[in-house]
């Protein structure tokens, strides 16, 4: 008893049976793509230092959330999840740490709150320190967390561990510049970094003799992309060329920085996506100056117009926010006109949620009460499903290519499940001939506001 009290001290008081093993990993993501990325990388540094990463957190030594940060839901999600876990396996059981935008942005609040219980942090730069830290937490050492951000750090040379097999998603860049005035993303993610074309070619080409049909390209701002002497058409027009890939998208893009250049490389090269996700924010002008988004409704408005001059048939979506400090009902009424002028595809929109050290936070009281954001985001979410129904039912009786991206759906084993150039999801009836990754010809037999229906042609 005596030694086992001993080895523990010495230890930092975690069981002692785990020192003698490979250590088990679980790692439980929340936000965008790129944390869904950095997971896949996380998931290589992890195995090159030779631990086991597991599919369940009641296999796991170390459990490690990947948080978001944008709004305060996403917070408050992990905060429950931690004291689930806690509540679950009390400390000394398994070692809890936080990664992504929530360290960044509370950094070493979050190790000093005794509720949490976290043993570490990892912001999104300091991923390769991550089995230090681990081991640095599990001996029970002071040095427990990284948040530094780095100008530099893309972390290129490291290949990421997939789970998917037909889209896989290939960051080109790393942070933000913009700072709209509501998003804490340049503060969690640091400066903008870029990856050199050669390296993201050398990737697709890697993913492609893999089997891989479909790329998405993913930055927090692609079209702010620059490699030496080249921006991000150049590197579309890389890619895009390369040998058996079927299908080339990006997100998400600024509507700063939409060069013709790019249209019509996105026009007439076949392997580009047809699609652009296009965040409106707001369609007051007013508004769009005070969020720091640098156009106006009318600007936006005509870059609409320039996309959809240039490639006709292609599929627009958008993210709102509705509530920003000081917007008026009437203000709010542009956002619906501008939503009704362009008729997106879809749209994401969120109530404004008032975030830590950025400039609204700072200097914009959060003063739009709850009822009239909830009243705002009820008008806006019916307007867009209206326009997403009648968009996707024109669809009816149209034949359509469709990658094939899951043998079943959600609802049923009967089912499977693809995705239109426009990035619309079809669902058709699973048969005895359907791979994953097949891109098949379906006609178009119903819609929903945010599914087709297909059958096989
Ligand atoms: N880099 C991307 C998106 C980043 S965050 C871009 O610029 O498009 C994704 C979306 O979250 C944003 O487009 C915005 O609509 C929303 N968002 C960001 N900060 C927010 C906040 N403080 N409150 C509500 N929504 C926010
Ligand atoms: Fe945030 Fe704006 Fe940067 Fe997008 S462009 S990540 S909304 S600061
Ligand atoms: Fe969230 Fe960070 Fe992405 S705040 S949206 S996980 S960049």
């Amino acid at each position: 008893m005596l030694t086992h009290i001993l080895f523990c001290e010495l230890w930092g008081n975690w069981d002692s049976d785990k020192l003698h093993r490979m250590k088990r990993v679980f790692i439980e993501t929340y936000g965008c793509q790129m944390n869904v990325y950095d997971t896949e990388l996380i998931k290589s540094i992890l195995g090159a230092a030779h631990y086991d990463v597991v599919t369940s957190e009641h296999q796991a030594d170390v459990v490690m959330l990947n948080t978001c940060s944008v709004r305060e839901n996403a917070n408050r999600k992990v905060h429950l999840r931690i004291q689930e876990l806690r509540r679950n396996r009390p400390q000394h059981s398994i070692a809890i740490g936080v990664l992504g935008c929530m360290a960044t942005n509370f950094k070493t609040a979050l190790l000093e709150d005794p509720q949490l219980g976290i043993d570490f942090i990892a912001g999104p730069d300091s991923y390769k320190q991550l089995p230090q830290l681990i081991e640095n937490a599990w001996q029970g050492g002071s040095d427990r967390f990284d948040v530094t951000l780095s100008e530099f750090e893309t972390y290129s040379d490291i290949e990421p561990t997939r789970d998917s097999a037909v889209n896989a998603w290939v960051a080109i860049m790393r942070g933000c510049n913009n700072f709209c005035t509501f998003c804490v993303v340049p503060y969690t993610r640091g400066r903008e970094r870029s990856r050199t074309i050669e390296s993201v070619s050398d990737e697709v080409k890697r993913l492609v003799d893999q089997g891989f049909k479909q790329v998405t390209l993913l930055g927090q701002n692609v079209n702010s992309y620059r490699s030496d002497a080249h921006d991000f058409t150049d590197l579309m027009d890389a890619v895009s060329q390369i040998d058996g890939l079927e299908r080339v998208r990006f997100t998400s893009p600024h509507p700063k920085d939409f060069p013709n250049r790019l249209l019509s490389l996105m026009a007439e090269r076949e392997t580009i996506c047809k699609q652009i996700h296009l965040p409106l924010q707001a369609g007051n002008s007013r508004v769009l100056s005070k969020m720091n988004r640098t156009y106006t409704k009318e600007e936006f408005l005509s870059l609409v117009e320039r996309i959809r001059s240039l490639i006709p048939k292609v599929a627009l979506s958008t993210d709102i926010i509705v509530g920003f400090p000081t917007e008026t009902h009437d203000e709010f009424l542009d956002t619906l006109d501008v939503v009704q002028q362009v008729q997106f595809d879809s749209a994401y929109i969120f109530k404004y949620s008032e975030r830590p050290n950025t400039v609204a936070a700072r200097r914009f009281p959060d003063d739009v009460s709850e009822a009239d954001k909830t009243a705002r985001i009820v008008q806006l979410n019916e307007c867009q499903r209206n326009i997403s129904l009648s968009k996707n039912k024109a669809c009816i009786g149209s034949n359509e290519r469709v990658l094939i991206e899951a043998l079943s759906t959600k609802k049923s084993e009967l089912d499977c499940q693809g995705r239109t150039d426009s990035n619309r999801i079809v669902i058709l009836p699973l048969q005895a001939d359907v791979t994953l990754g097949q891109m098949r010809q379906v006609r178009i037999v119903d819609a929903t506001p945010n599914v087709l229906k297909g059958e096989w042609v």
